[in-house]
């Protein structure tokens, strides 16, 4: 079976984008591949975390990958801090990873070029994400679009050490898909949608219920026009499309002939149901396994001992291949 891994940050909800991006494809994954199903705490404290905070977020991480279908009895679900061998790696990698390779990764320069003081781990974060995916002989790798380019980072490093140290790592490959890889924010259809946006009327969380669905959904930029249908420079309709499109499992031709002389509110008020159908049952299963805190804690130790296995593996095959083995 080919292996499959994605791993996202713990905060205390998901939004509708990385739902789209990257849970549901990979959900989609676990009939077909082994997936590993990874939550990023070390990746989340390249930002300041309140640590009462942080510790909440992971468990309601855990429920939220099971509330949307992550199953523990196909999948390895676990906090990547739980296996150290990912920073072991990570610190390889930095001793093959070239500063101008890293200094490319735009996430650092945004965040930089925004005035934030950024720390050094947010700077080589991209490199301990490279370790994550190149320790478990990786092959496909369902992210959204904003993470393309930290796979091809993962990729380069894995061809560049084979050839200096010998075959050691799978070459993995990005998993993005053509619809709903980059989902827009509700307020402003030219920036991503963000966990991190100053105004929760930008983002749909997965914990949202009817009523904020359908609030946000009212109150989303339109462009200007009245057409209801794709188009280059009409990014906030062309992103309701999408979604529409996503929650329902229509094309969005299809969509967009239904709409022909209809206006936005029409338009909007069906997405939002459409929407509402689609997160409610998912809404639903979070909450209920979000209330099992033993049972969350039950399955992340199950899924960290697997990892651990398989890890300390590879890392044993990587030390030696380093000289570093007596
Ligand atoms: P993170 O936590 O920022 O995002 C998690 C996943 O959600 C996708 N995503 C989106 N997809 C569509 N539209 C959006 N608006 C949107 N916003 C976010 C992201 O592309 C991502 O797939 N570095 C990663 C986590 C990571 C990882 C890994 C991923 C660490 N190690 C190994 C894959 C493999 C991150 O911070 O994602």
């Amino acid at each position: 079976m080919k292996r499959s891994l994605t791993g996202l940050q713990p905060t205390n909800f998901l939004h509708i984008g990385n739902y789209i991006g990257a849970v549901q494809p990979a959900v989609a994954l676990q009939s077909d591949t082994q997936l590993m199903m990874m939550i990023v705490d070390y990746h989340a404290i390249t930002m300041p975390q309140d640590p009462k905070e942080l510790r909440k977020n992971i468990l309601s991480a855990a429920a939220t990958y099971l509330g949307c279908g992550i199953d523990p009895a196909k999948t390895i679900l676990f906090q990547q801090s739980r296996v150290a061998e990912h920073m072991e790696l990570a610190w390889i990698l930095q001793c093959v990873a070239k500063m101008g390779e890293a200094e490319r990764m735009t996430q650092f320069k945004d965040k930089s070029a925004k005035g934030e003081s950024p720390t050094v781990g947010l700077f080589t974060y991209p490199i301990l994400m490279a370790a994550d995916i190149l320790l478990y002989d990786t092959e496909i790798v369902p992210v959204g679009e904003d993470q393309k380019q930290h796979v091809e980072l993962a990729r380069d490093l894995a061809i560049r050490f084979n050839r200096d140290f010998g075959e050691t790592f799978v070459v993995p490959e990005p998993k993005i898909r053509a619809e709903g890889a980059r989902i827009m924010a509700l307020d402003d259809g030219t920036k991503k949608m963000s966990k991190s946006a100053p105004s929760a009327k930008s983002y749909i969380a997965l914990t949202d219920d009817a009523d904020a669905i359908r609030k946000k959904i009212m109150s989303a930029v339109t462009d200007s026009g009245t057409e209801i249908r794709t188009d280059r420079n009409r990014p906030a309709i062309t992103n309701l499309l999408t979604v529409f499109s996503v929650a329902t499992g229509r094309s969005i031709e299809s969509i967009e002939l239904a709409y022909v002389g209809k206006g936005y509110g029409d338009f909007k008020k069906d997405l939002a149901e459409a929407v509402v159908e689609y997160l409610g049952p998912i809404r639903g299963r979070i909450l209920n396994f979000a209330a099992d805190e033993t049972e969350i804690k039950r399955i992340l130790a199950e899924g960290a001992e697997k990892a651990k296995g398989m890890a300390a593996f590879k890392m044993n095959k990587v030390r030696q291949r380093v000289g570093v083995t007596l």
